[in-house]
């Protein structure tokens, strides 16, 4: 079986870490032997746009359909306004193709450093299902008068009837699947439109699922909870903003960016779904192969989900672990002075070791 992947390497530390994700795949892919990868390189992102006015070719979107799945590094880079470049590469990808699933895990995996003291692995162990289509990143809104002692400047949330119920049904179903808890995170308080509307359609979806228990919190005290007392959390269903936001604040508590991953995914997989770390483009540290890629290792794991070897997956994850607990080779995020191109070797190397045949 070959599964054909859309790699878009993009900014900064995006085509370091990459190159280690695709190192990765093709050793799972030579030990297992029953399926194969063929990786196709567009060169799409900040570099492209300065030389072409654009961040990815006209048929970008034509050409990236064709695919089983995309993997993607990161985008934006100073010189490129980011909302140019996040909207015309990232976000078009994730709406255009109904990405409208992001499973983001804030799990802290062993050996992995985290702030927070006296907490076990067992205390923070959750996954984020964020809303990825709609909600605060609708890009619906105006500017007028720009300029003018006037001016004016509107941006509407957009929360559909649909949009709401789908993400927050797909968190149930997980919920229920797994035997979890599912914490919904919203703001009705203060967002007396969209994040009341959020709350009821949250109340009327839990009705279908009594064996969830469930949990509603204010995204305020929902933050101060994830780092007081983060056993709270188990399946968690937010808004695309929030989600956002409460998963870099997830990073820091459960080993920091170079370690978060993320999967948006297109359920109905009448489109590619794309796997990518969540860390950006990093411009502080790129170029210097000192970017740790194991974010990337652990959605190349997620990646290994989506097709079907759990099994991979798990061995995956396993792997990143044990590096962690060996502290040998690590970058220096996680107090290691490996290089990115290492990092990716010791995933490889532990591959072969463990399960070549
Ligand atoms: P960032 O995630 O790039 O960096 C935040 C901090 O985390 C930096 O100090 C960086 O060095 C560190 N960091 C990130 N990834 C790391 C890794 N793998 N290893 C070690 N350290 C790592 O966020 P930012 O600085 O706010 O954004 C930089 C650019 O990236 C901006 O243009 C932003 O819009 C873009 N961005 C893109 C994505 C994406 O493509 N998915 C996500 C977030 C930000
Ligand atoms: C992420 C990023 C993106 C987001 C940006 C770059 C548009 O921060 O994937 O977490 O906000 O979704
Ligand atoms: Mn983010």
């Amino acid at each position: 079986m070959k599964h054909n992947i859309a790699v878009i390497a993009g900014d900064g530390i995006g085509p370091e870490v990459l190159a280690e994700g695709v190192k990765v795949l093709n050793a799972v892919a030579e030990v297992d032997g029953s399926f194969s990868f063929d990786f196709t390189h567009f060169p799409w992102g900040c570099e492209y746009y300065l030389k072409h006015g654009k961040m990815m070719a006209d048929d970008g979107m034509e050409k990236l359909k064709k695919f089983d799945a995309i993997f993607l590094g990161a985008v934006g880079y100073p010189g490129v306004p980011d909302h140019i470049s996040l909207w015309d590469l990232l976000l078009v990808i994730r709406k255009k193709f109904d990405q409208y699933i992001n499973i983001r895990p804030v799990k802290l995996l062993k050996g992995a450093p985290t702030p927070l003291k006296d907490v076990t692995c067992e205390d923070i162990d959750m996954v984020f299902i964020r809303e990825n289509s709609e909600g605060e990143y609708a890009g619906s809104g105006s500017w007028l008068y720009p300029g003018q002692d006037n001016e004016v400047v509107i941006q509407n949330g957009v929360f559909s009837r649909k949009g709401c119920e789908r993400v927050i049904r797909y968190a149930f179903e997980l919920a229920k699947k797994e035997g979890k808890t599912l914490t919904s995170i919203s703001k009705g308080n203060a967002l007396n439109y969209s994040m009341v509307f959020w709350d009821q359609i949250f109340k009327e979806v839990s009705a279908d699922y009594p064996e969830v228990k469930t949990y509603s919190y204010l995204v305020d005290a929902a933050s101060m909870f994830m780092v007081k007392d983060p056993k709270r959390f188990e399946v968690v269903v937010t808004s695309n903003l929030f989600g956002d936001i409460l998963t870099d604040l997830g990073a820091a508590i459960s080993g920091g960016m170079g370690l978060a991953a993320g999967a948006n995914i297109n359920p109905e997989r009448t489109f590619p779904s794309m796997f990518e770390p969540i860390h950006g483009s990093a411009p502080d540290i790129a170029g210097k192969q000192i970017a740790n890629p194991l974010a990337t290792v652990w959605s190349v794991a997620q990646m290994l989900e989506f097709f079907g070897y759990q099994e991979w997956s798990d061995r995956i994850i396993s792997i990143i672990e044990e590096i962690m607990v060996d502290a040998k080779v690590l970058t220096p995020d996680m107090y290691g002075t490996a290089k990115t191109s290492e990092v990716g070797d010791e995933v490889v190397r532990k591959i072969k070791e463990k399960y070549s045949k």
